[in-house]
């Protein structure tokens, strides 16, 4: 069978990428270009400023990954690229640079969903395995998704309101940790204790999650030390919170595997790449007889070489788009 050659570009929120993957996974070459540093100063992604820089940063992004590759654009079968959700203007300049390359050099454009996107992290590792359950956790999504083959995917459950990564950053913010927090809350986490009591969010029998009130607490709990004048363990602070995420995550997801009798389970999205709740789920999974599988922890986060290789699945199965391809900052997945 021929091979095919899969050009994915991603720019959904601050992360400039272009990556070249071969057959859906292996990887060829892939560029990633952070804005991280510009957005720090500012406490958060500026979608203003994230646009500008891909707008500015795209066709080096590009041009670099193909000549890492040793490849030029007649040998790519097919291009992909992030549609939505994300940032408009950010998901607007992966989607001109792709409709462009796919006019001049008449390839097919294949529109990729974020989330698909980081399930597809994992193929880069190993081959997805069907039936699984794939538990999404980034910055702005939370969902424990059913997935029976590549064209079957299911939600069963899902955050009723901050995503978990969303609630990582604002603890760490209220700690003084500039963005993104995620990382460094986890690290804090592995050197502090667990002993400030917070509340167990949303404990019941859905396969939603919840983390405002958790959120909440961890914040009250923060100021009313400081306004006592009292000093809190940063890191004792941490690591509680983390303990009861991963509590949160952990609980539901075993239980979804259980009640839908799958065995493979794989993470996605930018908080899969937390020490923590990888070691957790490592121990249940290896204790409950599951695959386990988790992106590399580079490809966890926003990145064009994930794009790629979900762009292949859908390039096998015709799901091609015209050149009137938009932006949809709020596009569903199932
Ligand atoms: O998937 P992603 O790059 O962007 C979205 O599509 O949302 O995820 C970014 C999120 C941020 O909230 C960041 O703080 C979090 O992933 N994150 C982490 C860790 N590494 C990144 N959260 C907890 N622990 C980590 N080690
Ligand atoms: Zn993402």
């Amino acid at each position: 069978m021929k091979d095919i050659y899969i050009l994915g570009i991603e720019t959904s929120c601050d992360e400039t990428s272009c990556s070249i993957i071969k057959n859906g996974s292996e990887e060829i070459s892939t560029t990633v270009l952070s804005q991280v540093d510009i957005h720090t100063l500012y406490g958060g992604v500026v979608p203003e400023i994230a646009s500008r820089n891909h707008v500015k940063d795209i066709v080096f992004v590009i041009n670099k990954c193909l000549t890492d590759a040793k490849m030029s654009m007649d040998m790519i079968d097919g291009i992909a690229v992030t549609y939505g959700p994300g940032l408009v203007g950010s998901l607007l300049v992966g989607i001109e640079a792709a409709k462009t390359l796919a006019y001049i050099f008449d390839k097919p454009l294949i529109p990729v969903h974020h989330i698909r996107s980081h399930i597809y992290a994992n193929n880069l590792e190993k081959e997805l395995k069907f039936p699984l359950i794939c538990l999404v956790i980034s910055g702005g999504h939370t969902e424990l998704l059913l997935i029976k083959d590549h064209f079957n995917i299911t939600k069963i459950g899902s955050t009723l309101d901050d995503a978990v990564g969303e609630c990582y950053d604002k603890v760490a913010r209220v700690m003084g940790i500039s963005y993104p927090g995620g990382p460094v809350i986890d690290k804090m986490a592995h050197d502090g204790k667990p002993i400030y009591d917070l509340p167990i969010p949303l404990n019941d029998d859905s396969y939603n999650f919840s983390f405002s009130g958790l959120k909440s607490a961890v914040i009250n709990l923060y100021h009313n030390y400081e306004q006592a004048g009292k000093t809190i363990d940063k890191n004792c602070l941490a690591s509680s919170f983390q303990d009861v995420v991963i509590s949160s995550l952990t609980t539901k997801t075993m239980r979804a595997l259980k009640e839908y009798n799958v065995n493979n389970l794989v993470l996605a999205g930018g908080v899969s790449a937390n020490k923590g709740i990888r070691e957790k789920f490592e121990q249940l999974c290896k204790e409950g007889n599951i695959d386990f599988s988790f992106p590399k922890i580079e490809y966890c986060t926003d990145n064009a070489a994930m794009v790629g290789a979900a762009g292949y699945f859908l390039y096998k199965e015709g799901k091609f788009t015209d050149l009137k391809l938009n932006a949809d900052s709020s596009a569903e997945l199932v």
